[in-house]
């Protein structure tokens, strides 16, 4: 083709029909592949138990409502209208405005996440080996935390755990958003469940493991400060993969057929119980061998460990846990990786191999930043921060609350109430407007308000 005919054409010969998930199911269960991940392990159940237990569960539904349920529906919405990635999207519904900054946000975010996420998931890669072989059941549970610390103060055994995931994830997004993403996710989310359930039964039949449910449900509405519920609001934003272009790609993906406020629903469900029965799996344990329940890395990497170890067969519920840690973070980590490559592809032209190879070489790189610093560049500051925390703090506290806040004013304000029912209901086929109605409400007046209270919170402007 000529430099003429390339410059003249819209669509270059070259390309490809934009392809979209198969199946109304296979589009939920690459949904839900994205929203389960470490979160469901290492932040729910631990929030829940900490903050109220049943009391917390009722908050964080509400908190759904309030955010992550609205920009969810809003970011599918801005997907299939426009068939396109998270930035494009923004320019073919508001075309010659700065919108599309949002887009550009949220990409952004989702390379950056990647670069600390996919460390974490190698970390769990590591385990499930480690698990398996005996060598954590071989030594005393006290010494669980050195075995953790052995392993992220070497630079060069996470860095190629952290390799193999971007090769996981890589491979699975070469073969396509039907053959590679769509497929994974429909293959391993029963495994996960099945697995989830087998490690809730050994849990819940430990002698003493009443003490656990009853700290993962015991309500206590006392413990619901102000403090409390803007951290839910921040966890219904993170574990439903909003603010970041992953659901704006997802939903560009969909058909016109599927039904969207209906997907969301079951995506939120599913992964609402996902995150309790991983609770039933670890709280019960943890209280009937008598350890403190703890948070975040530590909890998955040296209390989890040291639980099991104490169990019979403990070996062996070990590595499956960490089974389905792995699938859980890689199924989160696709997503993430997605949508570079979405964008790549689209506005360079690129076949789907190299804007794979290239975003994946970019998360290696920067990626290993963040896996040093746990080793050689744990003294590198940013803002007091070491590179790990740098990444997740301006992705977390500052992208995607921003990002949510722009995309909820654009849904409601830009394009109205008027095409959100239009979108969400399939012109009118689905008997769904008054719902439709009442999240367009929420979009524009609820969570621009609530999610900007969390922005501010989070850089140190509000202090509850
Ligand atoms: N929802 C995932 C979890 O709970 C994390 C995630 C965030 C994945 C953003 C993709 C995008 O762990």
């Amino acid at each position: 083709m000529d430099a003429q005919t390339t410059a003249y054409s819209k669509v270059p010969k070259t390309a490809k029909p934009r392809q979209g998930f198969a199946t109304g199911l296979g589009a939920i269960a690459a949904t839900l592949g994205s929203a389960v991940g470490l979160g469901n392990i290492w932040k729910f159940p631990y929030m829940t138990g900490q903050n109220g237990g049943a009391a917390f569960i009722l908050v964080y539904l509400l908190c759904l409502f309030i955010a992550g349920l609205p920009v969810m529906l809003a970011e599918f919405i801005i997907g299939r209208r426009s068939k396109a990635n998270a930035v494009r999207s923004f320019k073919k519904l508001a075309p010659g405005t700065s919108w599309y900054l949002t887009g550009v946000a949220g990409v952004t975010s989702a390379v950056v996440i990647m670069f600390f996420y996919s460390c974490v998931a190698g970390w769990v890669y590591a385990y499930i080996f480690k698990a398996a072989s005996g060598a954590l059941a071989a030594v005393d549970p006290a010494q669980t935390p050195a075995v953790f610390e052995a392993l992220t103060a070497s630079p060069l055994i996470p860095l190629l755990w952290q390799w193999v995931v971007l090769a996981v994830v890589g491979t699975v997004i070469i073969a396509g958003v039907q053959n590679g993403i769509e497929r994974v996710a429909k293959t391993v989310l029963p495994i996960l469940f099945v697995l989830l359930i087998v490690c809730d039964i050994r849990a819940l039949t430990l002698p003493g493991a009443a003490a656990g449910v009853n700290f993962l449900f015991r309500p206590d509405f006392s413990k619901i400060t102000p403090a409390v519920f803007l951290a839910a609001l921040g966890l219904s934003f993170f574990k439903m993969s909003v603010a970041m272009g992953v659901m704006t790609t997802y939903g560009s993906y969909m058909g016109p057929e599927d039904n969207l406020p209906a997907s969301m629903l079951k995506v939120a469900l599913s992964d609402t119980l996902v995150s309790i029965m991983a609770g039933l799996a670890i709280f019960p344990a943890v209280f009937a061998f008598g350890y403190q329940a703890d948070a975040g890395p530590s909890l998955l990497f040296i209390t989890i460990p040291m639980v099991f170890n104490s169990m019979p067969l403990g070996q062996l519920f070990l590595t499956l846990f960490f089974l389905l840690a792995a699938i859980a973070a890689t199924g989160a980590m696709i997503s993430l990786m997605e949508v570079p490559v979405a964008y790549l592809t689209e506005e360079n032209n690129w076949p789907r191999t190299k804007a794979t190879l290239v975003s994946v070489l970019v998360v290696a790189a920067f990626g290993a930043l963040a896996t040093f610093s746990t080793s050689i560049l744990s003294h590198v500051q940013l803002w007091g921060r070491t590179f790990f925390d740098f990444f997740d703090f301006i992705t977390s506290s500052i992208f995607m609350p921003i990002a949510g806040v722009a995309i909820s004013l654009f849904a409601g304000w830009v394009l109205t109430t008027k095409v959100i029912v239009a979108e969400g209901s399939n012109n009118g086929q689905l008997n769904n407007q008054g719902f439709l109605s009442a999240l367009a409400f929420i979009l524009k007046f609820v969570t621009p308000v609530a999610v900007t209270v969390v922005l501010l919170s989070g850089l140190g402007f509000i202090k509850l």
